[in-house]
């Protein structure tokens, strides 16, 4: 990698937009997790990117853009998707819609697809570095596939480094889960992937909660990113602990009492925060001399939700297919 740049400087987002336009790949800071960006019209370069994540398949990845403008370029709206992009976009708001072929986006991003999955971020510099780039930018999480996502940018560098372009560093993530997922079609919003916007906030918009894809999912993943063993840790790990063995590191959700090593997901039982450091609490866990990660309860409300669906996939059995 050539460089590492503060994502808030002008210079540094010309020369990532450069790079971008030229095919390369450039890892940039949002609220959620960082990303692994490349032209989304560029086959070539978005194909680097699932050579560097090591990527076993090919699933659709999230086109990131500056605006609302730029996003009615490559999908199309509804009024109800209209309404959800006033009510949650520049935010960690993901919303899966048909595409406008005439976007000449590549295949390799939207996985054959003919809908495509969109993002404004909230981060105001990496909004900044998509406007420069001009182009929508595809990008998945910056973490080799089947690792833990990245929330700073030392993050990236230890995973990543050599395989990347250039490095924007913007900052430890503030939000730190992936943005929520809705697919959105004329009159129904489906919940593909759940996040720091919660069903409860959709519903506040839409006027009912959106449909779980488990309604009428049997078969076929709506979201083929979504499979179970997705934010894996190495050593095993294990859910709703509420007594430790000393060989076990400890993600703590308010106060604990354990002799082995502690990473506090909140020592305030505070689920925002919670959600803040959970991969990075996640990685330290995985990186400490314990033997296995024990999770105190998460409760099941508000962010709760998107944190347990985390967990879930972190602690899921290892011979599930790595897909991110
Ligand atoms: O917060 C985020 O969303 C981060 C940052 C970098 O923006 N990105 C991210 O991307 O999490 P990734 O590739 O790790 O996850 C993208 C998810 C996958 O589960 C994928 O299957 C789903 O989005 N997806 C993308 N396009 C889709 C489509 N057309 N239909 C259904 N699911 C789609
Ligand atoms: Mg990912």
């Amino acid at each position: 990698m050539d460089r590492i740049d503060a994502q808030n400087d002008p210079k540094a987002q010309e020369a990532a937009a450069k790079a971008v336009r030229k095919g390369g790949l450039v890892a940039f800071g949002t609220e959620t997790v960082y990303g692994l960006g490349a032209d989304a019209t560029n086959s070539q370069a978005v194909a680097r990117i699932y050579e560097a994540k090591g990527r076993p398949r090919f699933n659709p990845l999230i086109c990131h853009v500056p605006n609302v403008e730029a996003a009615h370029a490559i999908g199309v709206f509804s009024p109800l998707a209209e309404e959800l992009a006033a009510a949650f976009w520049p935010g960690p708001f993901t919303m899966v819609l048909p595409k406008r072929p005439e976007a000449g986006l590549s295949d390799l991003v939207t996985a054959g697809l003919d809908t495509v999955a969109i993002r404004v971020p909230g981060h105001e510099s990496a909004r900044a570095f998509l406007a420069k780039a001009g182009t929508p930018v595809a990008a998945p999480s910056a973490n080799p596939s089947g690792k833990v996502s990245p929330t700073t940018a030392a993050h990236v560098a230890e995973g990543l480094g050599n395989k990347i372009d250039m490095l924007l560093d913007g900052g430890p993530c503030t939000h730190g889960l992936e943005s929520t997922i809705v697919a959105v079609d004329e009159n129904t919003v489906t919940l593909l992937r759940p996040g720091s916007i919660t069903g409860e906030m959709i519903a506040g918009i839409i006027g009912s909660p959106p449909v779980h894809p488990e309604e009428h999912k049997q078969d076929a993943p709506v979201a083929p990113g979504m499979l179970k063993s997705h934010y894996a840790p190495d050593k095993p790990i294990r859910l709703n602990a509420t007594s430790f063995a000393d060989d076990e590191a400890v993600l703590s959700f308010g106060p604990v009492h354990h002799s082995g090593p502690v990473y506090p997901l909140s020592t305030s039982a505070d689920l925002t925060e919670a959600a803040t450091n959970l991969f990075a609490t996640l990685r330290a866990a995985d990186a400490s001399t314990a033997h296995r990660i024990a999770v105190m309860p998460i409760p099941e409300d508000g962010l709760g939700y998107a944190i347990n669906d985390r967990l879930a996939r972190a602690a899921a059995p290892k011979d599930a297919v790595h897909e991110q």
